[in-house]
């Protein structure tokens, strides 16, 4: 127990600069232009890992960026973790909005980080988390206590919708075989309230497209004799949903598991205030599906959301005219037994039939991922469990989040294995968002709870 205190202690500021630099690294994998960026940034959390004592180091080349693989096998007897995290991050824009530059960390203090919290690009999602497994690694080398056998498997294209990694799993096998995988990709509900994360959502992604005209238009030649398609395709999102919120394509809700009153009542234990909610986001009322709360449309419904809509005119000034075409980039969350590539048909099929014969549609298929359900009493969440309420002197609660990471569903179809969700980020360290930042604090206390999984996970086997 002192033991680790005390590793910690002796090697915080360390911890923290080496988080820095790699936080230096503008590894955007959406974007080309970075590509040499992310490449080096593999080289580094390879490097990384070495230094921490793991062996078999490969940068596993893909069809994409690569994965960087590491192994301390212990001894064969014992049971294997596997730590899954990504290297790479989301763009950065917009800039202007950033306090300081989204590659030049900077630690500043704040209300819910009195400690001081580290500004950048992928401090929380997910360099600062990952990283805190590579940290937590190095201290059970170092003090000699690792239990289990390590695999580690830190991708680069997470944010792009980790496409070539469903081959590598599939070809790497035995190479990932384990008894349970960790990952801190997620948050908890307060500093003060530990949290774990018990489900993920499926995601189905798209990009429509419509079409009115063959040129752009002067609006006032045309107006009001053809079909505006900004405003068709308005219309047509508007009709996506009911006046309760409720998403109106056919067969959508066909699969959706509806929550016992129990269950409904379980959720509700999880803290959550609506007013500090709404404060913290300058809202003046919350909105969304009639007949649910917000932590259940969050965790447990399925959305569907406008990510980017664009077309015509929006530069300076006014131009007077009807475009030829206008898109929108749609997401769609899906919750257990909905699966992606359904709800994308269901979407495309309901999405041509409402369009007016005045316009042409097209529906493009981005990424997608299925959902993920984690049990609460399997040895690895126990473990987990136990980990946060040494570490937090709380037991956490267990709750099911909005995001999604696709991989955690096809780890378990693959590999048969189930992950746990130890994330130590908090919804206010406006991950994907401008000022992305993560607490000196979260990142110390993930260093010190992961030891304690990994002795309370071998003890249990
Ligand atoms: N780490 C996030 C997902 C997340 C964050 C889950 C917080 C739960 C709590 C991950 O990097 C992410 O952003 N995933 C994407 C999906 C991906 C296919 C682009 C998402 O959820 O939008
Ligand atoms: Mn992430
Ligand atoms: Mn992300």
């Amino acid at each position: 127990m002192e033991q680790i205190k005390n590793y910690i202690n002796d090697n915080k500021n360390r911890f923290i600069n080496e988080l820095v630099d790699l936080l230096k690294i503008p590894s955007i994998s959406a974007d080309p232009a970075y590509k040499q960026d992310v490449l080096n940034c593999a080289d580094e959390v390879a490097k990384s890992m070495k230094n921490a004592g793991a062996e078999k180091i490969e940068i596993c080349k893909t069809n994409g960026y690569p994965i960087v693989y590491g192994e301390k096998i212990v001894d064969t007897d014992l049971p294997t973790v596997l730590i899954y995290g990504h290297y790479d991050v989301q763009p950065a824009d917009p800039l202007e909005l950033w306090e300081s530059g989204p590659f030049d960390p900077v630690i500043k203090k704040t209300d819910i980080h009195p400690e001081g919290a580290i500004f950048a690009r992928g401090a929380c999602d997910d360099k600062g988390q990952f990283y805190m497994h590579i940290k937590a690694f190095e201290l059970m080398i170092n003090t000699a206590t690792l239990p289990c056998n390590i695999k580690f498997m830190i991708e680069g294209e997470e944010e792009v919708g980790s496409e070539n990694l469903g081959v590598f799993v599939k070809d790497n096998k035995e190479r990932l075989k384990c008894d349970a995988i960790l990952i801190s990709d997620t948050g908890i509900i307060a500093n003060d309230t530990p949290s774990i994360t018990t489900g993920l959502k499926g995601l189905s992604y798209l990009e429509v497209e419509v079409t009115g005209p063959n040129r752009d238009l002067h609006s006032g030649l045309y107006g009001g004799a053809v079909a505006n398609p900004i405003n068709i395709l308005c219309e047509m999102i508007s009709k996506m949903k009911d006046e309760n919120n409720h998403i109106t394509i056919p067969g959508f809700y066909d699969n959706v598991m509806e929550l016992s009153t129990e269950e409904r009542v379980e959720m509700a234990r999880a803290p959550f205030s609506l007013d500090k909610y709404k404060k913290e986001l300058d809202l003046p009322d919350i909105h969304g599906e009639e007949g649910y709360t917000t932590m259940e449309r969050t965790g447990i419904r399925p959305t569907l959301d406008v990510n980017g809509i664009w077309g015509g005119y929006t530069g300076e000034g006014a131009k007077t005219v009807i475009p030829s075409k206008a898109y929108a980039k749609i997401s769609m969350r899906l919750v257990p037994k909905q699966s992606d590539e359904e709800i994308t048909e269901l979407f495309s099929d309901y999405f041509s039939s409402i369009a007016p014969n005045s316009v042409k549609v097209k529906v493009t298929p981005h990424h997608g991922g299925e959902p993920y359900v984690s049990p609460t009493d399997i040895p690895a969440y126990l473990a987990a469990s136990k980990a946060m309420e040494t570490t937090y002197g709380k037991k956490p609660v267990p709750v099911k989040s909005g995001g999604s990471i696709p991989i955690v569903a096809l780890f378990e179809k693959e590999l048969g294995v189930k992950s746990i969700l130890l994330g130590f980020g908090l919804d206010s360290d406006a991950i994907h968002s401008p000022n992305e930042h993560y607490g000196i604090f979260n990142y110390l206390k993930g260093i010190e709870t992961i030891p304690y999984f990994f002795e309370y996970y071998a003890k249990s086997r």
